[in-house]
This record gives structure tokens, sequence and C-alpha cells, in this order.
């Protein structure tokens, strides 16, 4: 399977300027670790809010004006629909500009761009997510439409991890998901931490321990380089095959849309053929790249 061929959201150009973005208003601003923040936010267009669609696993350029522009997956879920989120980082420029936004603030949005996951490979499949750090934000997107849709899945299992307690994001979510039956959720830091007493280790040695069957199951990946570089390989030790295994890459892209050549990884384009890939695609690039 390639995940190169799937259709995509429904897209919604406000003119034939393709760069030209939508305005969205801020609707909730939520501090998730000291450097990162999830804004909910919806289009200022009536007929826009009701009508733009999205897939689990979809980016969007986000802009404030006259600070620039940058990619983040959309991380709230198509079957949850008052609402759009993304989660960032406060690394450079433009996630700055967008830290100090609070409600009512506007912003702009162009997308949704890429290819997103597939769920129709997905369906009827056990589902092993693996997850670092800010790397939660597609998966929780997807793991919220898997919830939403529960019987079209099998098992769902999370392993998530990051630095620190305070370095967990989404932490309502990870209580939800503790609480529900149907899930199996792990959370673990890198090291021992006074207020945290459950599981401690990398999120790669975990997944080991915990050892989830590869039977029926696809692994879907997403985390910090270093945590996703070393994840394949203990996929592959409990049986996974490369075709078994997603990862969604958000790297060095710049106009979303295949146009300007920045975020190629390989052959690949990761706007344009991505953010999905199985690692089939992308193994050739792993040990360079991630
Ligand atoms: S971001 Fe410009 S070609 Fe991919």
């Amino acid at each position: 399977m390639t995940v190169t061929d799937m259709s995509q959201g429904k897209r919604f150009f406000a003119s034939e300027n393709v760069y030209l973005p939508h305005i969205a208003i801020i609707e909730k601003v939520i501090d998730e670790t000291p450097g990162v923040k999830t804004f909910h936010f919806n289009f200022k267009d009536e007929k826009l809010r009701k009508e733009f669609s999205f897939k689990s696993g979809q980016f969007a350029e986000y802009s404030v004006l006259g600070v620039g522009e940058a990619p983040f997956c959309i991380s709230s879920s198509p079957s949850r629909s008052d609402h759009l989120e993304f989660a960032t980082q406060q690394v450079g420029k433009v996630t700055n500009a967008l830290h100090r936004l609070g409600v009512g603030a506007e912003i702009g949005f162009r997308g949704p761009y890429g290819n997103g996951f597939p769920l129709d490979f997905l369906q009827g499949k056990n589902l092993v997510f693996v997850g670092g750090g800010i790397g939660l934000a597609p998966l929780r997107s997807l793991i919220w439409n898997a919830i939403d849709n529960r019987d079209k899945y099998e098992n769902i299992d999370i392993i998530y991890g990051a630095r620190s307690p305070d370095d967990l994001c989404f932490k309502y979510d990870l209580d939800t998901w503790d609480k529900d039956k149907t899930i199996n959720i792990i959370s673990t830091i890198d090291r021992e931490d006074k207020s945290w007493s459950g599981r401690v280790g990398f999120v790669p040695k975990v997944l080991e321990e915990v050892a989830p069957s590869a039977s029926n199951a696809v692994a879907i990946v997403c985390g910090p380089p270093v945590m996703i570089r070393f994840t394949f390989p203990v996929l592959i030790k409990l049986g996974f095959t490369p075709e078994q295994m997603i990862t969604t890459l958000e790297k060095k892209m710049t106009c979303g849309i295949g146009k300007c050549g920045r975020c190629n990884i390989g052959n690949l384009y990761v706007c344009r053929d991505g953010p999905v890939f199985t690692y089939a695609q992308i193994k050739n690039f792993v040990s360079s790249e991630y």
C-alpha cells in the first residue's frame, strides 16, 4: 500500500490566488506545556464554516498578518466539526506571534493540504499509536476519529511519552482515554520525576516492553525525529512490516502545495506526497533525515 492515492478533503480557495488565506477567528487557547499551545478556531465566513471538510492527518498553512505563515496539522477530528484545532510549539517568528494571540484574534488559514491517514486501509485493524511530545497532535485527530467510529476498528493501543510530566501535551485527552475501557493507553516520561507515579522510559523502550502484536495491526507513529528513528526498528522487531508502519512528517514545508520544492525527502515532497507516509516509502531516508 502507498498513501499517495487517497482523495483529499474538500478545499476552498478564497480566490484564484492559492496563497490567499481564509480568515479564521481564534475561539479558545489552551496552554498545553510551557512552550506549546492549542488554538481552537472557526472561519469568519459562515458558509465556509458549514461546508469545510478535511481528513485526519491533513495540514494547513496558518498565518499571522504581517508576520508570515507556517504549516501545522489540523489536530482536531473531522468527526467533531463545531470548530477546528491546531497545536504549535513556540520555536520561531510565526509561532511566537501565534502564541501572543488570544481569543477573538484573526489568523489566516490555507488548506487543507496533503493526503491524510488512509482510513480505508486502517478499518478493521488493530491500531497502535506511538507518539512523543507535540507529535500527538496529528495522532489525536485520528484517535478521536477512531473513537467516534469505534465499531470500524479493533484494538486501540496508545503509547505516548514526553521528557517530563510538564511536557505531556493534551493531558485532558490522556485522562479521557485512560478512562475509556476500549482503549489501552500508556503514558511515559523519559526520566524519574517526583510528581509522576506512572511509567518511566523512552517511548521506543516502552513500546518494546508493551510489545503490541503485529497481527492485523498498523502502527501510526509521530514524534521527535530521534523517537521516530528508534521506534521503527522496535516495530520491525515486533513483526510489523514496512507497510504496517505509518508516520506523518511536517519537515521543511513552505508553500504547502508542491510548488517551492523545499520539503523533499529523496524524491518525495512531504506536502504533496504526504505528510502521511508508510515506512516502506521513506525507509531509505529515515537515518539521514529522521
Ligand atoms: S512545501 Fe513547497 S513543495 Fe512542499
